[in-house]
């Protein structure tokens, strides 16, 4: 197992990386309303990364992935294809994942979930799990275990009657896009699950919290994950480097409100 240590010059390319990213959310925001197709999503970010921002959409071709961003509507849990075929409708909920590689070479990767009108349902399910997230990131620190981030996030969506889902994990990340550790979000095996964080270190915190139980199957296309019982699924996810006191969330979005790490 090789966790790498990311270098002061790295570093630098992280922090680009994710602020790429995090505008790549930003910027599409605004376009995400009942109406829009999930393809004209994809057009949108993929245009932006490629010519305002200079940088690479990592999805596109990734192990033959066919499009540049995932969006994951209701039930799909996560790497949902971009399509044409139905629009966003008022009562949906979507995950929308970026990932971006720099011209330096360096990944950021961030997901959000969108609520297309009013879905109640979905509100609280959408909350809880940046909870889940939020509570996780919360923790980072050197000397702080992978496996505490883990049971803090099943702790708090079992609390709520939701389920975590496993055949899913968080990442490292640097030139790589998925490098080690594995980053569980349950108490589970993982050859890292005990990873003792130290500074320098990259990887994602990406939750996926079902309403249902935490099976899931993968659909035909070879991509789409969905929850086995169709129950509604959210996820949220940050770049993070671990600092000397804490956490940097290299994916931050300008409107977070991420004072709760400041203590
Ligand atoms: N962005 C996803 C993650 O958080 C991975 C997407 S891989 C793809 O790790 F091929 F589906 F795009
Ligand atoms: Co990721
Ligand atoms: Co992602």
């Amino acid at each position: 197992m090789n966790v790498p240590i990311k270098t002061p010059d790295e570093i630098t390319k992280m922090r680009e990386a994710g602020r790429q990213a995090a505008s790549v959310i930003e910027m599409i925001t605004p376009h995400v309303e009942a109406g829009i197709t999930t393809g004209e999503i994809d057009r949108l970010c993929h245009d932006y990364i490629v010519n305002t921002l200079g940088s690479v959409p990592a999805p596109l071709n990734y192990h033959g992935f066919p499009k540049s961003v995932c969006t994951s509507i209701n039930h799909v849990v996560c790497h949902g294809i971009p399509d044409d075929k139905k629009s966003l409708k008022k009562g949906d909920i979507m995950n929308l994942d970026i990932t971006v590689k720099t011209a330096d070479g360096y990944h950021g990767d961030s997901s959000v979930m969108y609520i297309i009108g009013e879905s109640i349902q979905g509100e609280r399910l959408c909350r809880i799990t940046q909870e889940c997230l939020y509570r996780s990131m919360a923790l980072i620190r050197p000397g702080a275990r992978l496996s505490e981030l883990a049971r803090a996030i099943q702790e708090h969506a079992e609390a709520n009657g939701y389920s975590v889902v496993r055949d899913f994990c968080g990442h490292g990340i640097g030139a790589g896009f998925h490098e080690d550790p594995q980053v569980l979000h349950y108490d589970g095996y993982a050859p890292e699950a005990d990873l003792v964080l130290a500074e320098g270190m990259c990887f994602t915190v990406e939750p996926m919290i079902n309403i249902g139980n935490h099976q899931t199957k993968v659909l035909r296309d070879g991509w789409t994950a969905v929850t086995r019982d169709k129950s509604l699924t959210a996820q949220w996810e940050h770049t993070l480097l671990v600092t000397a006191t804490g956490v940097e969330v290299l994916t931050a979005r300008s409107d977070e409100d991420l004072s709760f790490l400041a203590d």
